[in-house]
């Protein structure tokens, strides 16, 4: 193993940048199909592995809704979150902000309680196995209409002790965050924290959109911030993070290869850049081959890997004794290469 695979594996990391709904794996999905007695249109999960290749983010949410379908119980759900913390718990991931598409479920008559209560159950239990602590983020889905997201924000109400922010997801070319302001501005006055994806395949003018209208915290990829130099001086100036997703990148072709990854460059301007698997059973990895596979393509230094691991705490939603709590320990492993 090679030193930087060795300090990725040990450094606590937090992971902000995760729909539960693209951690399903194909093996999970066969057996939870099987037990609600639903088709699918795969027989075996070599046939569903092979349908992983995606041209574009279109490709791609076609075949993940398709799979969401199969999800149908409170159990289901606790199932889902529970893969996915156990996984994440491989890769000594220590907090987590996953992401979920309440309209995936509830549009096709899965009631939100029983996709919010199965993720939390498994989320509080996460919690008791393993300490890793937890933040739920609920999306809109923004090729579905304005008036749709405030539904799902109505029924959150009476779930607001279990999410802490709202984001935005779903295709993004031709569903700018403007349409979206409303909602995120009421999502604000409910106290809640609010993240976007922004420059995902989307111009830079997305991403000013989701910083000047919808506010956000944090903003979801970014990689197209780059070709504007002026929002990267402002993303840096404002310590902005971005929750970058290489290997999504990669398989949705916002690069073509991993060597061109601007992760790296992202670094070197000062911006505030973390690292995460974003829908990992699509994409072909969980958080620290995300890390270990850029690193390696881009060259990433030990004290770049570091800067990484310190920055997933920084753009948390943690209270601030926490995160000094979870830095102090990236420390503690730094100073033993
Ligand atoms: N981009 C946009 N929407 C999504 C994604 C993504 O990578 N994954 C799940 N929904
Ligand atoms: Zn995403």
């Amino acid at each position: 193993m090679s030193s930087l695979t060795a300090l990725i594996e040990r450094l606590p990391k937090a992971e902000l940048h995760l729909h539960i709904e693209g951690s399903f794996e194909p093996e999970l999905m066969f057996a939870i199909a099987e037990r609600n007695q639903i088709e699918i249109p795969f027989k075996t999960v070599d046939d569903i592995r092979k349908a992983y290749e995606f041209e574009n983010l279109q490709d791609f949410l076609d075949i993940y809704y398709v799979g969401m379908n199969v999800l149908q119980t409170e159990q289901d759900f606790f199932d889902l979150t529970h893969a996915y913390l156990t996984r994440a718990h491989a890769d000594n991931v220590r907090h987590v902000e996953i992401f979920f598409d309440p309209q995936g479920h509830t549009d096709r008559g899965v009631a939100f309680s029983t996709a919010i209560d199965g993720i939390t159950r498994a989320l509080k239990q996460g919690k008791a196995e393993w300490g890793i602590s937890h933040e739920l983020i609920m999306c809109f889905l923004r090729h579905l209409s304005e008036e749709a997201a405030f539904e799902t924000l109505e029924m959150a109400k009476p779930h607001l002790d279990k999410i802490c922010g709202v984001g935005l997801d779903s295709s993004e070319n031709g569903f700018p965050p403007s349409k979206f302001e409303r909602v995120f501005a009421a999502s604000r006055d409910l106290g809640l924290k609010l993240v976007a994806h922004a420059g995902e395949e989307g111009a830079p003018e997305y991403v000013y959109e989701a910083l000047d209208l919808l506010k956000v915290d944090r903003i979801d990829h970014g990689n197209r911030a780059l070709e504007d130099d002026a929002l990267v001086k402002r993303l840096v100036d404002e310590q902005m993070t971005l929750t970058v997703c290489p290997l999504s990148n990669l398989k949705l072709g916002g690069v073509s290869s991993l060597t061109d990854h601007p992760l790296k460059r992202m670094l070197g301007l000062g911006l505030r850049a973390m690292v995460n698997s974003d829908d990992p059973a699509y994409f072909g990895g969980y958080v620290n081959q995300n890390y270990i596979e850029t690193a390696t393509a881009v060259g990433l230094t030990s004290v770049e890997i570091i800067q990484l691991a310190k920055n997933s705490f920084l753009g948390s939603f943690l209270p601030e004794a926490d995160i000094a709590r979870h830095i102090a320990d990236i420390d503690a492993v730094s100073e033993t290469v």
